[in-house]
């Protein structure tokens, strides 16, 4: 198989996660602001245990949600990758690209930049046939991310969060998708 462990674009490396990223990763979990299409932000133990959740999820598929490194200073800026969804839905079984930055690193296209390199992996090394992404209704800093990688959106299949309050403005999902070819497409663009 392929080595996924390390993918890198022109400014960052998609890395494995270190014992060190756990404290800037706690703080970008505990903050509210970059937490706020969230349930919640996160304790460090509940941050501890979602970085042990993705170790996992490399373990298992060989691939997931990459550490993100500034390449010119060696910064921790948050992660982006793939993963399997975990819950049903219309569009599952399917693999979902995501994206949660520090806030001292939005505005200069790390995310896009990131999430064009995990869709090379996907479609180049990993040979899927589609990737999907989803976000709160609200959420247009992430819906902007989808798009500007060439993501459409799929109004039938938008859906309720199954790990969001019922009648929460958080639960409403909105569902965007990218195949192979539209990938292509938008390389060649
Ligand atoms: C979603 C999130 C990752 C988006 O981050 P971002 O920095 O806005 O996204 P991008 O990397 O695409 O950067 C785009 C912005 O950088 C600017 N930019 C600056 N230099 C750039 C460059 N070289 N290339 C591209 N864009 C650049 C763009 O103009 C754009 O700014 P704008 O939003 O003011 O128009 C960020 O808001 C975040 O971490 N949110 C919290 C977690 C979250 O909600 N995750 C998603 C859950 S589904």
């Amino acid at each position: 198989m392929t080595d996924l462990l390390t993918l890198e674009s022109p400014r960052l490396w998609l890395r494995q996660w270190q014992d060190e990223d756990l404290a800037p990763f706690a703080e970008l979990c505990a903050d509210p602001t970059v937490m706020r299409y969230f349930p919640a932000p996160l304790s460090r133990i509940e941050t501890a245990a979602l970085i042990g959740r993705i170790r996992g999820h490399f373990a298992e598929y060989g691939y997931g949600l990459w550490a993100l490194e500034r390449k010119d200073d060696g910064a921790f800026i948050g992660f982006t990758g793939l993963s399997h969804v975990r819950f049903e839905a219309s569009f599952t079984p399917a693999v979902e690209i995501g994206w949660r930055l520090a806030r001292d690193y939005w505005g200069l296209g790390y995310a896009s930049e990131a999430a064009w390199t995990c869709l090379g992996c996907a479609f180049e090394q990993l040979g899927l046939e589609e990737v999907v992404a989803f976000t709160a209704e609200p959420n247009l800093p992430s819906q902007k991310v989808m798009q500007a990688i060439g993501m459409q959106r799929d109004a039938a299949s938008d859906f309720d969060h199954p790990a969001v309050a019922q009648g929460s403005p958080l639960q409403r999902h909105l569902l965007y998708r990218i195949g192979r070819q539209a990938w292509l497409q938008a390389m060649h663009d």
